[in-house]
């Protein structure tokens, strides 16, 4: 099968007798909300329109197709779509008053978890589409220009990633000078709090020659930072070119090879995938990031094993050692969720703990979100409203303090900085650490793409300042 073979000569133009566009004038408008997969997809997705005629637009009023990358993780993040969507049926209407049509479509997580009940919901809804279908995202617009309502939610028995097409190169070189590449979907851990594999389905690994080909043409159009994503990317594995079997270590290294590539960085991984060649990867690889994304949920065993984490606190810590002994300028990053279902005030006193044992570079950390269909969602001894944001705030307490005396650890010392694009404001320029952090530089210190040696002045809130060293 093909992309971009279907007829659009006179595709829609009968839904409800709005003009609809030529192909080569229409545009859309990509919202994405979400992890970094989801910002992965809405640029395959923007491929995969472009090479169907549709130009992207920033302007949503300007839309002939508005789509929505969503992300139901937690409940708010759901619920933030439903009320996008009221506002675009008020952006709809007013469009169609102009005789001009406006196709609404849902792609992501809530798609694949909600499906036609999102259509029920929200009538201003065209089109419903999974993550796992996005290359028959072409075929499907068609259908819905001529009025028809799609909800396409079926796990492909196809391999989408052969089927969506390559951006041009100059649309790689626009997207600047780092990059994501998916090699990793889906998940088969069923942590007992999570949506993800339901709504991305089980583990799926790209193959190496797909990864490395795509690496290699993001890396000609000049890109200097590949970070290489999965829901579980420490669970890739793959056969390499030399036919033996592959895991990410080994995949890292042959992304080293690639001329150009100066940075590796791989998230989201799992504590019970971090296996030893991708450690002996932190201690060999110059290329690979010293910064590991390493979520562990909680410190409390009782609560770790009520998630189906399958790991205990002593596991985690004792893997930080190995990987700090590998790497010992690494900085760790994590999630944390506070009030799990049974959690006490014991429980909680455990992850304060185990975030004090760590020392955390950066960390992410929420309240825990009941979500239809898991497991979590149906214990009892939920944790009240009030003493989940009591904890919550404690946790961020730790975790900002901690990660603000990283930052000023870092005060005059000279470091890597990959200049990455020009900053907010007038005679700057914005690059990032090897920790993640942006790093602010006077514009003169080099051309975006390069990567220049600073020695940090101070910190900001979320950031560093610095000079040429
Ligand atoms: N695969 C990764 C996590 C992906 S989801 C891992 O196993 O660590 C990203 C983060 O969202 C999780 O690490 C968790 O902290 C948070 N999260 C997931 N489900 C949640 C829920 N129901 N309520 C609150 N936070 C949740
Ligand atoms: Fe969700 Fe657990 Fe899978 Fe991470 S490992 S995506 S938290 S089920
Ligand atoms: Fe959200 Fe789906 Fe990512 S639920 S966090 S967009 S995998």
């Amino acid at each position: 099968m093909e992309l971009n073979t279907i007829e659009r000569d006179d595709i829609g133009a009968a839904a409800e007798n709005l003009v609809v566009p030529a192909a080569a004038t229409r545009k859309v408008f990509v919202k994405t909300y979400g992890c970094q997969m989801n910002v992965y997809d809405s640029q395959r997705m923007t491929d995969a329109l472009a090479a169907d005629g549709y130009a992207a637009t920033d302007a949503i009023g300007e839309a002939d197709l508005v789509l929505l990358n969503t992300c139901h993780i937690r409940e708010k993040a759901a619920e933030k779509v439903y009320s996008e969507l009221g506002r675009i049926r008020e952006l709809k209407a007013e469009r169609a008053k102009t005789g001009r049509e406006m196709l609404v479509g849902v792609a992501g997580c809530v798609a694949q978890a909600e499906g036609a009940e999102i259509i029920r919901r929200s009538p201003a809804v065209d089109l419903v589409i999974g993550p796992q279908t996005y290359h028959r995202l072409p075929g499907v617009l068609a259908r819905a220009r001529s009025g028809e309502k799609i909800v396409e939610t079926d796990y492909a028995v196809e391999d989408k990633f052969e089927y969506l097409p390559q951006p041009k190169r100059a649309e790689l070189i626009r997207r600047g000078v780092t990059a994501f590449l998916t090699v990793q979907e889906g998940c088969d851990k069923f942590c007992t709090f999570c949506v993800v594999p339901y709504t991305r389905g089980s583990e799926v690994s790209r193959p190496v020659a797909q990864i490395v080909a795509e690496a290699e043409r993001l890396a000609d159009a000049g890109v200097r930072e590949l970070t290489l994503l999965g829901q579980n990317v420490n669970a890739w594995h793959g056969r390499g070119e030399n036919g033996e079997e592959w895991g990410l270590g080994r995949l890292l290294f042959r992304l080293a090879e690639i001329p150009g590539l100066a940075r590796l960085r791989y998230t989201t991984s799992h504590p019970r995938d971090m296996e030893d060649e991708l450690i002996a990867a932190h201690r060999d690889l110059p290329t690979l990031m010293p910064y590991l994304h390493l979520p562990v949920q909680s410190g409390s065993d009782r609560i770790l094993k009520a998630m189906n984490r399958r790991h205990m606190a002593k596991d985690y810590l004792t893997l930080i050692d190995r990987i700090r002994a590998a790497r010992n300028d690494i900085a760790l990053s994590g999630d944390f969720i506070v009030g799990f279902p049974g959690e006490t005030e014991a429980d909680f006193e455990a992850t304060m703990q185990l975030v004090e044992d760590v020392n955390y570079a950066s960390a992410f950390s929420f309240k825990y979100s009941p979500r239809p269909g898991t497991p979590g969602a149906e214990m009892s001894d939920h944790v009240p409203e009030a003493v989940k944001d009591e904890r919550l705030q404690r946790l961020q307490a730790l975790l900002l303090k901690q990660q603000q005396d990283f930052g000023t650890s870092l005060i005059g010392r000279t470091i890597d900085t990959l200049i990455e694009k020009p900053g907010r404001q007038a005679g700057q320029k914005v690059g990032r650490s090897p920790w993640l952090q942006p790093v602010i530089v006077d514009e003169k210190a080099g051309e975006i793409g390069d990567i220049i040696q600073v020695r940090i002045t101070k910190t900001g809130y979320n950031s560093l300042f610095a000079e040429l060293a």
